[in-house]
């Protein structure tokens, strides 16, 4: 890697940034007519190819909900041959199914801690979808792992912050349902800010019932906090980040939300810190090119737009 501001003052540290490519689930569900299936199969694994570990390859829900994902299954099985950790989210025991059935095995389940968020994603209240949390666990087969996202764990689209007391609440509730499930505390809307995305984590991380927990943060840049709020993540020791290439997205369940921070942003913060996340970053950026050209879709991204970047990594 080229010498960065960090230089030899870098972080000395083990841990290592593990990103979570989401843009083939939260980046195209926002686009609402069906893009070719081998469109959505081409961008994975050329998302695998430029080092992306982990890919959240799109959603088994309601195809009626979100007609983007209506061939998952399809996509799942041309891309189970990949050398990455696929994950796909699910509402429900009947999405679990389908994505068991279709060789997935990291499921994402989704639930919001805002009573008006949770019904117009999943149309149920939170304790029917806590009740569903656990219904999902059972019915996982073996060696299946779970990731639980806590959608508005900082701000709803409906009814602005989120209090704290519900997040820890939910969180506590969901951890002591799937213990060893990997947290995602969401900022679904993009209003969080890297104080409150530190003092969540650490509050969240503090409670008896996370002791096995592992945790992720889950971010978008509608108001250009994004990197900053996964860097302070980070910071309160979360290992995992999703993020989507180009900033694709914008979601039709939180309604003003832009995409999901974009993940050409975040690996060049954590590349400047000395913190490899294994993606490389030119082969990211052509990724993110076709990703921009999709048609439909609204993009974010900082660093595909500095031509001197650009112009360093074709060099
Ligand atoms: N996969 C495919 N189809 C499903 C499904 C799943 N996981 N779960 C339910 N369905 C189908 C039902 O069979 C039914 O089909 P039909 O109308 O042809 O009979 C239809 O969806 C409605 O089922 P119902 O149980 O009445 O659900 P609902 O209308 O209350 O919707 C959800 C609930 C959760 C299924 C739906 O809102 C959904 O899929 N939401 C996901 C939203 C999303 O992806 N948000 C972004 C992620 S954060
Ligand atoms: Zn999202």
């Amino acid at each position: 890697m080229s010498e960065t501001l960090a230089g030899k003052d870098a972080p000395v540290t083990d841990r290592r940034p593990a990103i979570v490519e989401v843009a083939p689930r939260d980046g195209l569900q926002s686009i609402r007519d069906p893009l070719p299936t081998d469109t959505k199969i081409a961008l994975i694994r050329d998302l695998v190819a430029a080092g992306c570990r982990r890919v959240e390859i799109g959603s088994f829900v309601s195809p009626r909900a979100v007609p983007q994902m209506h061939d998952m299954a399809e996509i799942a099985a041309a891309v189970l041959d990949l050398p990455a950790r696929l994950m796909a989210l699910v509402p429900n025991v009947r999405g679990a199914e389908r994505a068991a059935g279709a060789g997935i095995r990291e499921i994402g389940y989704v639930f919001s801690v805002s009573e008006s968020h949770n019904r117009s994603n999943v149309r149920q209240s939170v304790a029917d979808s806590l009740d569903g949390l656990g219904a999902v666990a059972a019915a996982l087969p073996e060696n299946t792992r779970l990731r639980v996202n806590v959608a508005t764990a900082f701000d709803c689209p409906f009814e602005g912050t989120v209090p704290l007391d519900a997040v820890l609440a939910a969180t506590r509730r969901a951890a002591a349902i799937a213990p060893e499930a990997e947290i995602a505390l969401c900022d679904t809307t993009g209003r969080a800010n890297p104080f409150a995305v530190a003092e969540r984590f650490r509050a969240a991380m503090a409670l008896p019932e996370t002791a096995r927990s592992t945790w992720a943060f889950h971010g978008h840049d509608t108001f250009g906090q994004g990197v900053a709020n996964a860097l302070a993540a980070w910071h309160a020791g979360v290992p995992a980040f999703d993020a989507a290439a180009a900033g694709l997205g914008g979601c039709p369940f939180a309604p003003g939300a832009t995409g999901n921070t974009a993940t050409e942003d975040l690996v060049f913060a954590f590349n400047e810190g000395g913190l490899d996340t294994g993606i490389d970053l030119g082969k990211l950026l052509d990724v993110a090119d076709r990703v921009a050209a999709l048609p439909g879709g609204v993009t974010g991204s900082h660093l595909r737009h500095v031509p001197r970047e650009r112009a360093a990594r074709a060099a």
